[in-house]
């Protein structure tokens, strides 16, 4: 005869060790066996008899009615009584199932509702269920930049631009980037204005660390502890917010060590006003000494078809620690959109890529024309093409790529996410991959 201890009789049942005990204790089984020590010992029969248990309780059987059913078995006789107990629960089940089936029914057709409408959607739209991880943060595949919303990218509209956030929220962008230094505050007041009352659908992303108040020109580059503290209570304030999904640090600070810095905004995760650590425009030494004094999540940097610097500089660090990369400015700033002239009647003019220098201009014109044969082909824009070129990076890279392109009008909102829709091919990719090495003009990272 057979021998089991509880735990190889829980198992052989498929029920829990403390379930085997209960039904024990309220007399569904039992009085079991002990051995010389006193442990229990179950036979083949307590073993059937738990079994049938199992199927009598998960098909719905009333507690009460197992107690019952189980005297009658432990008393030996009262066949015929056992025979009407599992008759009574037979119909029972029967009449349940019935009823569980009309519930499949009704699930279906809900599914089957919400399937249609997925399909007539454009895929754009259905892209909003695209969902990475930067570190432990999870974010839709593209977020947006907010920041010409406020300053440096020409003309800015309050209205519009919230309208613009608005959109981004309902097509799933919920991954939104400001920083301190935009608009001296208010891009980030306008962010927190656009996503009150949707705070629970958002990753607020701001950066601090450009100190302007003297003057736009040189600004201070600041990571003293002090500082960082009340950057950030101020940047909470402006966002009517409790906590910041992603703190970057702007830039490399001149006035304090980095691990100062780091060690700063860790103790802003600590006290819960952060949640996660971000760096921008920083080198794989700079963000190794960060990540030893608290784990970085991600890297902002500037990063296109046509900008591509972080490759050499500090991804091989991302890779082995683990962290994502944020590129910014993915449209190039916008010329890679072919809107605008070399000439941009804002603060791009500084920037010498776009600079009015012929050569420059007629060189960098070229990778223009480039992406727009691409798009001409796909039927698709050529912000787009430009796009599509970053998010094929991810596997290349071995990191995950969230871009943030940034725009203040819906329509191109809406054009942006709808690049997630374009698959480049292998040609197109080769093609595109050519053209940094043509880029002519430094991209001054200092400059926005
Ligand atoms: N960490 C940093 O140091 C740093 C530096 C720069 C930027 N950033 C962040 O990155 C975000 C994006 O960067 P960015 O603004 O420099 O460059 P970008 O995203 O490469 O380009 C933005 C420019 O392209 C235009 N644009 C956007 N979509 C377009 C489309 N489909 N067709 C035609 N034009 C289009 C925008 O104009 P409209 O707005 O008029 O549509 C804007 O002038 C910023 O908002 C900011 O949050 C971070």
């Amino acid at each position: 005869m057979n021998s089991w201890s509880i735990r190889e009789a829980a198992d052989k049942c498929g029920l829990s060790l403390d379930t085997v005990r209960w039904y024990e204790k309220v007399g569904l089984v039992g009085p079991i066996e002990r051995d010389p020590n006193g442990r229990r010992r179950f036979g083949d029969a307590d073993i059937d008899r738990l079994i049938l248990l199992r199927r009598l309780r998960a098909t719905g059987m009333p507690i009460r009615e197992l107690q019952h059913y189980a005297e009658l078995v432990r008393s030996g006789a009262g066949e015929f009584e056992r025979l009407e107990v599992l008759r009574r629960h037979r119909e029972f089940v029967v009449e349940s199932s019935a009823t569980q089936q009309e519930y499949v029914r009704l699930l279906d057709k809900k599914i089957r509702i919400y399937q249609d409408r997925l399909r007539q959607m454009p895929r754009a739209e259905r892209s909003r269920m695209e969902t990475t991880k930067l570190g432990e943060l999870a974010v839709p595949v593209q977020g947006l930049g907010c920041m010409g919303m406020s300053e440096w990218r020409g003309p800015t509209d309050w209205d519009s631009s919230v309208k613009t956030i608005h959109r981004a929220l309902d097509l799933g962008v919920t991954f939104l980037d400001t920083a301190d230094v935009y608009g001296a505050g208010h891009n980030e007041v306008l962010v927190g204005r656009a996503i009150s009352g949707r705070r629970d659908q958002v990753q607020v992303a701001t950066k601090f660390g450009i100190d302007r108040s003297a003057g736009r020109s040189p600004a201070i580059r600041r990571g003293e502890a002090g500082y960082v503290k009340r950057a950030c209570e101020a940047s909470l304030l402006r966002l009517g917010i409790d906590v910041i999904d992603l703190y970057y640090l702007h830039r490399p600070p001149q006035t304090a060590e980095i691990e100062e810095t780091v060690g700063a905004m860790a103790e802003l995760v600590a006290e819960g006003k952060v949640r996660h650590l971000g760096l921008s425009e920083v080198d794989a030494d700079l963000l190794r000494r960060a990540h030893a004094v608290h784990p970085i999540t991600a890297v902002q940097s500037e990063y296109s078809l046509w900008a591509r610097e972080v490759e050499f500089t500090v991804l091989d660090a991302m890779r082995e620690l683990g962290v994502g990369l944020v590129p910014y400015s993915p449209l190039g700033r916008g010329y890679l959109t072919g809107t605008i002239d070399a000439g941009a009647q804002d603060a791009r003019r500084g920037n010498p890529r776009f600079a009015a220098v012929a050569d420059h201009a007629a060189a960098n014109q070229a990778i223009i024309d480039a992406v727009r044969s691409v798009a001409d082909v796909r039927g698709a824009a050529p912000a787009q093409v430009a796009l599509a070129w970053v998010h094929a990076q991810s596997d290349r890279l071995g990191v995950p790529v969230v871009p943030i392109p940034g725009t203040k009008r819906v329509e191109r909102l809406e054009q942006n996410v709808a690049a997630l829709e374009l698959s480049l091919t292998a040609d197109e990719l080769t093609l595109l991959d050519s053209l940094a090495d043509t880029a002519t003009g430094d991209s001054p990272t200092l400059r926005h």
